[in-house]
C-alpha cells in the first residue's frame, strides 16, 4: 500500500481540472496580450477566470493579480506594500512560512524597515495584546501574520487581527495559502490589505497563484515588462495555470462543508487511533477544532533514538508525510516553526495532512506501520 498524507504540502489534482486544462490546451493558443482573435480569447479566458476567482472570495476582479505561486504573491505583497505604502516597520511572527520571514528579513537587512516579532505560545497561537502594544510603539506598520500555521495547522484570529489593525491604520498581509479553498474568505466583509493563494495546495496545478491586493492600496509592480496583469505584472500569462486556478477554486466552494467534515473526521479518527495506540503520543499547535486546521495533524513521537530516521522509515512503510514545511524538507535545516514553540526536544515530529481523498483505511494502515516503527523503539 502506498499513501500520501503530505496535502499541506501539495495536492493531486483533482480530474475535472486536469479536463479543463486540457481542453483549453487543446483548442486555444492565444497570447492574451495579442490584440487579433486567438489573443483575444486568450484574453477572455484569463479575465473569466478571474472574475470566477473574484466572484467566490467577494472581491473586485481588479483586486486579484495572478502570480507563479504562493511565494511570489508573499513577496510581491511585502516588498511593495514597503516601498510604496511608506512602511518603515513591519510585524511579523517567528513562525510565518520562508516566504514571508525571508522576505521580511532581507527587507531589513536593507535598511528598508525595522522589524519586530510578535509573542506566540506553545501552541502558536498569536499574542495579540502583543501585537497591541507593538502597535501602539509603531503604527502605521505592516502586519503580516498567517491565517493558518502550514505546520502546526494552528489558526489565526484573522478578523480579530484585522480590527487590532485598522485601529491603528497598520497595513494588513495575510498569508492564506493553507486556508484558501478550505474555508471561505468573504472579502466583502473581512478589512485586509492583501491575502494570497495557491493553486497547488487545493487540487489545482503547480506554478500558479494569486494576490487579492484591496482595491485602495495603489502599489507599483513586482515584475515589470509587459502591461499584463493590469501593468502589475509583466510577462505572458500562464493561461492554463489561471484556468485550472479558477476551476480548483470553484470545486473546493461547491463542496466545501461536505469535504469539511470528512476531512475533519479524519483528522480526529487519526488522533483517537495514535492515542489508543501509541504510549505517549503528543500533538504540537492548538487542538481545539475551532482554532485548527482541519487538514492539518502535527504529531510529536516519544521514539527519540529513531527521530532522525523516522520520516524515512515511513517513506519505506510506503507513507509519504512530512516532518515540517515541505519548502524546508531535504535540507539538513530543522523547522524554524518546531524550534520557535518548543525549542527544548528531542521529540521527532510527523505532520500529516489530509484531503477529501484520503480514507479511514489509510488511516489504520498508518497506525499500524507507524506503531511498527515507534514502539519498537520506544524507550519507555
Ligand atoms: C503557508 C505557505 N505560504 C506560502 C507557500 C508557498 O507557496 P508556493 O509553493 O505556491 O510558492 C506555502 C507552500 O508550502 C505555504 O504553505
Amino acid at each position: 500500500m502506498q499513501v500520501y498524507f503530505d496535502n499541506a504540502a501539495t495536492t493531486p489534482m483533482d480530474p475535472r481540472v486536469i479536463q479543463v486544462i486540457t481542453e483549453t490546451m487543446e483548442q486555444e493558443f492565444g497570447n492574451p496580450s495579442s490584440i487579433h482573435a486567438h489573443g483575444r480569447q486568450g484574453k477572455t479566458i484569463v479575465e473569466k477566470a478571474r472574475k470566477m476567482v473574484a466572484a467566490l472570495l467577494k472581491a473586485s476582479p481588479s483586486e486579484i493579480f495572478f502570480t507563479s505561486g504562493g511565494t511570489e504573491a508573499d513577496n510581491m505583497a511585502i516588498v511593495r506594500s514597503i516601498t510604496d505604502l511608506e512602511i518603515t516597520h513591519a510585524i511579523t511572527s517567528p513562525i510565518e512560512h520562508h516566504a514571508v520571514l525571508h522576505t521580511l528579513e532581507d527587507q531589513q537587512k536593507r535598511g528598508l524597515i525595522k522589524l519586530s516579532y510578535v509573542k506566540i505560545d506553545k501552541e502558536g497561537n498569536i499574542d495579540l495584546q502583543h501585537l497591541r502594544e507593538l502597535l501602539k510603539d509603531n503604527p502605521r506598520s505592516l502586519v503580516s501574520l498567517m491565517h493558518a500555521n502550514n505546520e502546526l495547522g494552528t489558526l489565526t484570529d484573522i478578523k480579530s487581527v484585522s480590527a487590532i489593525c485598522s485601529e491603528f491604520d497598520a497595513v494588513f498581509h495575510s498569508d492564506t495559502v493553507q486556508t484558501m479553498a478550505h474555508y471561505k474568505h468573504d472579502l466583502s466583509e473581512l478589512n485586509i490589505d492583501f491575502i494570497t493563494g495557491a493553486a497547488h495546495k487545493f487540487h489545482g496545478p503547480k506554478g500558479i497563484g494569486f494576490l487579492y491586493i484591496n482595491g485602495r492600496n495603489k502599489i507599483n509592480p513586482f515584475i515589470y515588462g509587459g502591461a499584463q496583469e493590469r501593468n502589475m505584472r509583466g510577462g505572458t500569462e500562464n493561461v492554463y495555470g489561471i484556468v485550472g486556478l479558477a476551476k480548483a477554486l470553484e470545486i473546493a466552494y461547491q463542496d466545501m462543508d461536505t469535504h469539511q467534515t470528512y476531512i475533519q473526521s479524519l483528522k480526529d479518527y487519526m488522533k483517537e487511533r495514535l492515542t489508543d495506540t501509541i504510549a505517549d503520543v503528543q500533538f504540537n499547535g492548538n487542538q481545539t477544532p475551532a482554532n485548527s486546521l482541519y487538514t492539518i495533524l502535527n504529531v510529536s513521537l516519544p521514539c527519540t533514538e529513531i527521530a532522525d530516521m523516522l520520516l524515512f522509515s515511513l517513506d519505506i512503510a510506503g507513507i509519504s508525510a512530512s516532518g515540517g514545511s515541505a519548502c524546508s524538507s531535504g535540507s539538513e535545516i530543522g523547522s524554524h516553526v518546531l524550534q520557535a514553540i518548543n525549542p527544548n526536544t528531542d521529540r521527532p515530529s510527523v505532520r500529516f495532512s489530509f484531503s477529501k481523498l484520503n480514507t479511514k483505511d489509510e488511516i489504520d494502515f498508518v497506525i499500524s506501520k507507524l506503531a511498527e516503527i515507534c514502539n519498537k523503539h520506544n524507550s519507555k
